[in-house]
This record gives structure tokens, C-alpha cells and sequence, in this order.
């Protein structure tokens, strides 16, 4: 395979080769988990993980959605229990192949495959005949768009007057006082490893979202809820069987790895902020 070039290239490639360690050692949920509002809570942590979908939702209010949206959705693990919890028809998408390929198994194992529908296309390339929805689910996937701006414009113009965003992101903490260089040092080794262009603060999104011309605009800080998940992923990778993953599943996938040391540093640091966004389009 040719050296991928593009940023969506690079992407798709880091999901295509690192997505069977994921579904291995972690499971069909590629995000954080919810400890508690303190990190504090101990417990499993695929339990964490759907935690954070339960109290993302409760946190945004949203109860129904007929049509929805999962924008850079995995292999489809919210969509599938939104699907469920929200009696939604889900479309899902991703850059990587293997993971829509991976997501039409699960959805057919769990007899949703007339419910959810992955995907492979760039979120930026909507077509207004693909909504309009009634909530817009972008969990830890803004973070891998540049054009952030243009993003919240797509996520407006896709939803139905009156319908929900709810984004999880990663962040760089709210500015000022400036980032200092240590900071942007490990923010920049960050995006390096994890293929993200440079991130802006959950205020910024907030900006952008009435620039966007979303209304009822909240956010929220959930760094201290989901602190122990990254502790956690590196005891996993250490265990024999993922390290032998690891090493199967080469070059991107083992970057990856290494830079888990950067996302403590970020949180513990304080740069890095895992930063929430609800807005409603009127
Ligand atoms: C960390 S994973 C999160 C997956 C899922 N939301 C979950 O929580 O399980 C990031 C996802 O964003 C997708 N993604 C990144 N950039 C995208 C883009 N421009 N368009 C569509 N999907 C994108 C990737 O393909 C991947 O599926």
C-alpha cells in the first residue's frame, strides 16, 4: 500500500490497521469512560464506557430521535444502542473501511441492520438527501477535523428545526492565559500520534456554534469524569496477547500506543480537556 498522504488518508489508515486490536482487547466502543462526575467511581470499564453514552445523553436532554446521525462513529457501538435507546434510525459514518465492514456485522448480529447504516464517506460531504436529523452524535471525532467551523455548518444545516447536536471532543483548555510551550509540546505529540489537526478550546466551539447559528448552547468539562480511562488502556496494551496485537498490527497502531504517555501527560498537565457541546438548531 502506497504511504497515505492526506489527513484522511492517514486516518483511515490508522483505523483500518488498529481497529481488530481495539474489538480485541476493548470492545466495540472506541471512546472514554464516565467515572463518576469526580473520576472517582470505580467500576468495569465497558460499563464506564457506556456510561459516558447514558450520561452524555441525560446531560443533553435527549430522549427520542426517529432519525440520527453518528458523525465519525467507529464500528458503530453508540449507534447501535442509540438505536435501541432512542428507537432511532441511525446513520453512521466513518473513513475506514474495515470499520464499516465490522459495523455491518455487528448491526446484523443485533438484528439492527434495517435500523443502523455505516458508511464510508467524510462528514464534511454531507448531502442535505442524507437528513434532515433530529440529533447529530459526534463522540470523540471533531477532534480529527480541520475545519471546524465549516463542521458546526454542516451539523446545522443537516438537522431538523428543533433538533439536537450533542459532541464530545478533545480539547485544549480554554484560553487565555496562553499555552505555554510544554503544552503545545505534548498537545502537538498528541496530534502527531493520533493523526488531529490542531485542537481549539471548548470555548472556541462555542463560538462557532453561534457563528453556526445553533441557540440553547451549553457546555461542559468532563476531564475529571473521565480520567482513569487512560491508565486503564495502557495496563491493557501491556497484557502479552495486546502486545503481540500490537506488533501484528504495526506501524500506526504501535504510535499509537506510544503516545498514550502523552494523553496522561496532557490530562494530568491540565492542556488537554475533554470538553462537551450541546446546541439546538431553532
Ligand atoms: C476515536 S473514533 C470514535 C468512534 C465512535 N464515535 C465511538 O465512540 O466508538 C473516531 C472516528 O471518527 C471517524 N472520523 C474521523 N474523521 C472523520 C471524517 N472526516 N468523516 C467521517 N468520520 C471521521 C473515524 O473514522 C473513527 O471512526
Amino acid at each position: 500500500m502506497q504511504t497515505p498522504q492526506t489527513l484522511n488518508e492517514r486516518i483511515r489508515h490508522f483505523y483500518d490497521r488498529s481497529t481488530g486490536i481495539w474489538l480485541d482487547t476493548w470492545g466495540e466502543h472506541m471512546h472514554h469512560g464516565y467515572y463518576g462526575p469526580d473520576g472517582t467511581t470505580r467500576k468495569d470499564h465497558l460499563q464506564a464506557q457506556i456510561d459516558l453514552i447514558t450520561e452524555f445523553l441525560k446531560w443533553g436532554k435527549v430522549e427520542r430521535a426517529a432519525q440520527m446521525l453518528d458523525a465519525g462513529c467507529g464500528v458503530g457501538g453508540s449507534a447501535r444502542f442509540l438505536a435501541n435507546a432512542l428507537n432511532a434510525n441511525v446513520l453512521g459514518l466513518t473513513l475506514s473501511p474495515v470499520q464499516a465492514e465490522q459495523a455491518a456485522r455487528f448491526n446484523q448480529q443485533a438484528g439492527l441492520e434495517g435500523q443502523v447504516r455505516v458508511e464510508v464517506q467524510d462528514v464534511l460531504q454531507l448531502k442535505p438527501a442524507q437528513g434532515p436529523f433530529d440529533l447529530i452524535w459526534s463522540l470523540e471525532s471533531a477532534e480529527h477535523i480541520p475545519e471546524k467551523q465549516r463542521l458546526l455548518q454542516v451539523f446545522f444545516d443537516a438537522l431538523r428545526p428543533g433538533g439536537v447536536l450533542l459532541m464530545a471532543t478533545w480539547c485544549h483548555r480554554n484560553t487565555p492565559p496562553a499555552l505555554r510551550t510544554g503544552e503545545q509540546h505534548t498537545l502537538q505529540k498528541i496530534g502527531k500520534y493520533y493523526h488531529l489537526p490542531p485542537m481549539i478550546s471548548i470555548g472556541e466551539y462555542e463560538q462557532m456554534a453561534h457563528a453556526a447559528g445553533f441557540t440553547s448552547i451549553q457546555t461542559a468539562d468532563w476531564t475529571d469524569a473521565i480520567a482513569p480511562f487512560w491508565p486503564a488502556v495502557i495496563r491493557s496494551a501491556l497484557r502479552w496477547r495486546s502486545i503481540a496485537g500490537l506488533l501484528r498490527s504495526g506501524g500506526p497502531t504501535l504510535r499509537g500506543a506510544w503516545a498514550m504517555q502523552f494523553m496522561i501527560q496532557g490530562y494530568r498537565s491540565g492542556a488537554l480537556r475533554f470538553g462537551l457541546l450541546q446546541a439546538r438548531k431553532p
